[in-house]
């Protein structure tokens, strides 16, 4: 999964940075009441101007956190004892230690998946999980015992932990067993060795620690610790854990998704949570960023076929000079990314830019009137696509990955091909994208006089003799359409009910009890997870198992690369917001 701690950074630093110095003088008063004059009469002229909305944007106060409406935080109330003697617990370095001899003992076993991996059954790589599932069941005896475990496709993991009142819908938590592996060569660039699981009193070593095995651990250790201190549910709770979201999930996360739909059927789970974004310091502020939409994918292959020959008589252009016009046409006009209301992203920037303490103020005050001035919305795209990140996460990206043609010097190239990695905005569609694909090289079929196939339709043929044909497909049917977006807004339940916990959890761990110690906005991911098999169970998806994404780390925190860990405190605090989580839901009526 493309992560989300890194991006925590990228993200304040992205919108901390970008303000040019000369407009970071402080404003004196008449400069405010002239920019709101003249934003106001800006804002005027613009038909979706709402005079009302515009006064309680502006105006300092409550009207103003409308921008990013924050839930209250929720502490379980019936369960409140046993919530708090749970807490008593983890607050114990007894308690530490067990939670690092759990995960250490996960990373030690490695579960690594290969892109190139066969079906289970035939590929043995997958056995490397038999021994990981034997670890589960000796760390776990209760879990184990209290639980009823299906195996999906032998190695898929589905947890069940019946609830007394089945009018509840199940609660679904998910998580991933298998890890990337670890290039043979970078195992000396390693501080302890990758599956060592090595504690060092602060941080657990190895990969795995983070990605995701804390995220299962996490989730194990909670119910372990609950049935422990004789919980019984009202709420089912479901767990499902794949074994190959590293590489497609097509093995676990797409039989497990099967499995579920025929035992609980379409929408039946009240929310669920997978591994996804972090909370931490945005612009000065505590801000936990659950990713509650991902964008969709599509490898478009370009192919050019022209007829070979001896190159002692070429003509004009091979195929592989036509393709390289092609792959420029495609680099000189990439989709704008727009700025939009209405978009996940979009929700995103409004709550850095209401919480972000340290956002320079002309970039907050766009921010704030974007809602009703399309000019400031315009300026705010203007400032932010200046940033990679913010514009790879505000629009559709593409990139050139692969090429390919040409078999020998002095032979003419029949065929060329290459793909091109695009990464869908969530307000656009695998549709929108193979069009623009198509049209985008429209006219370079016909200059160049190509019978023209896109994406199985025929675009073009010659009237004339052909110089041979071009082809767009998807190019290892990987097509993804960006995912259903969560409901967030207030009337939302399960996310009310998610925000509330994770402020819980934070202020819990601190011993704090006002409000605003973290605030919750809606994030976007720019990779996908197991996630991406799930959407038919339930439209309450949210991507986060509360990691400090920020705070804590002696380096980056390694995840993909060398040197992955996880500051044994953070990991404890996964475990209290699982935790928290169940008690939260098994209570809730509202979801
Ligand atoms: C395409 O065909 C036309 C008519 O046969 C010819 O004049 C033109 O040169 C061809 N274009 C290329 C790039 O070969
Ligand atoms: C959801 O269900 C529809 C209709 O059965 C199906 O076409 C689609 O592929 C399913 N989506 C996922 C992500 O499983």
């Amino acid at each position: 999964m493309v992560r989300s701690s890194e991006k925590v950074d990228i993200l304040t630093t992205a919108l901390v940075e970008q303000a040019p110095r000369s407009k970071r003088s402080k404003w004196t008063t008449l400069k405010l009441v002239t920019l709101f004059a003249s934003l106001f009469a800006v804002a005027f002229l613009h038909d979706n101007f709402h005079y009302g909305k515009f006064l309680s944007a502006v105006s300092s106060g409550h009207g103003v956190a409308k921008l990013c409406p924050q839930s209250d935080t929720l502490y379980p109330k019936s369960h409140a004892r046993l919530w708090k003697s749970l807490g008593r617990d983890f607050d114990e370095d007894a308690f530490t230690t067990r939670a690092v001899a759990w995960l250490g003992g996960a990373v030690r076993i490695p579960t690594e998946s290969y892109d190139d991996m066969g079906p289970v059954g035939e590929d043995e790589r997958w056995e490397a999980f038999e021994p990981f599932h034997d670890y589960l069941v000796r760390s776990f005896p209760l879990t184990h015992k209290s639980l009823t475990l299906i195996k999906v496709n032998t190695y898929g993991l589905l947890y069940e932990w019946k609830g007394s009142d089945n009018t509840l819908k199940p609660l679904l938590l998910a998580a991933h067993q298998d890890v990337v592996p670890v290039e043979p060569e970078t195992v000396d660039q390693w501080e302890y060795p990758p599956y060592s699981g090595y504690y060092d009193g602060k941080f657990i070593w190895g990969r795995g620690s983070s990605d995701d095995k804390s995220g299962l651990i996490g989730i194990l250790a909670s119910i372990e610790t609950l049935l422990e201190k004789e919980f019984k549910p009202a709420r089912t709770i479901v767990l499902a854990f794949g074994f190959d979201e590293e590489t497609s999930g097509l093995q676990g996360a797409q039989h497990l998704s099967d499995a579920m739909l025929q035992k609980y059927g379409q929408d039946s789970f009240a929310l669920l949570v997978d591994e996804g974004s972090t909370y931490g310091d945005i612009g000065g502020s505590i801000i936990a960023i659950p990713g509650i939409a991902e964008k969709g994918y599509l490898d478009t292959r370009v192919k050019v076929s022209t007829s070979g020959g001896h190159s002692s008589v070429p003509p004009a252009h091979t195929s592989i000079g036509i393709l390289s016009r092609l792959l420029v046409e495609y680099e000189a006009n990439p989709i704008e990314p727009h700025l939009e209301r209405g978009t996940p992203i979009y929700s995103t920037i409004q709550c850095v830019g209401q919480y972000g303490k340290n956002l320079p103020a002309h970039l907050r005050a766009l921010v704030k009137t974007s809602v009703h001035s399309d000019r400031a919305l315009r300026k705010l795209e203007a400032e932010l696509i200046k940033d990679l990140t913010y514009s790879a996460l505000i629009g559709t990206t593409q990139a050139i990955d692969l090429v390919q043609g040409g078999v020998k010097a002095n032979a003419l190239p029949e065929e060329a091909w290459a793909v091109i990695n695009q990464r869908i905005a969530t307000q656009s569609s695998v549709a929108v994208v193979q069009q623009r694909d198509t049209d985008v090289l429209k006219h370079l079929a016909k200059e160049f006089n190509l019978t023209y196939t896109a994406f199985g339709l025929a675009i073009s043929a010659e009237d004339g003799p052909t110089a041979g044909t071009l082809t767009l497909t998807d190019a290892f049917s990987t097509a993804l359409e960006p995912a259903p977006v969560t409901p967030f807004d207030e009337d939302s339940a399960p996310w009310q009910l998610l925000s509330g916990t994770i402020k819980a959890t934070y202020n819990a761990h601190r011993g704090l009890n006002s409000e605003d110690n973290i605030f919750v906005s809606p994030g976007i991911m720019t990779g996908n997870t197991d996630t991406r098999y799930y959407w038919n169970l339930t439209r309450h998806i949210v991507r986060y198992n509360h990691q400090d994404g920020g705070n804590g780390h002696s380096l980056p925190n390694g995840i993909h690369t060398v040197n992955e860990h996880i500051p044994a405190n953070n990991f404890v605090e996964m475990i209290r917001f699982f935790s928290t989580l169940i008690l939260n839901a098994d209570e809730s009526r509202e979801i």
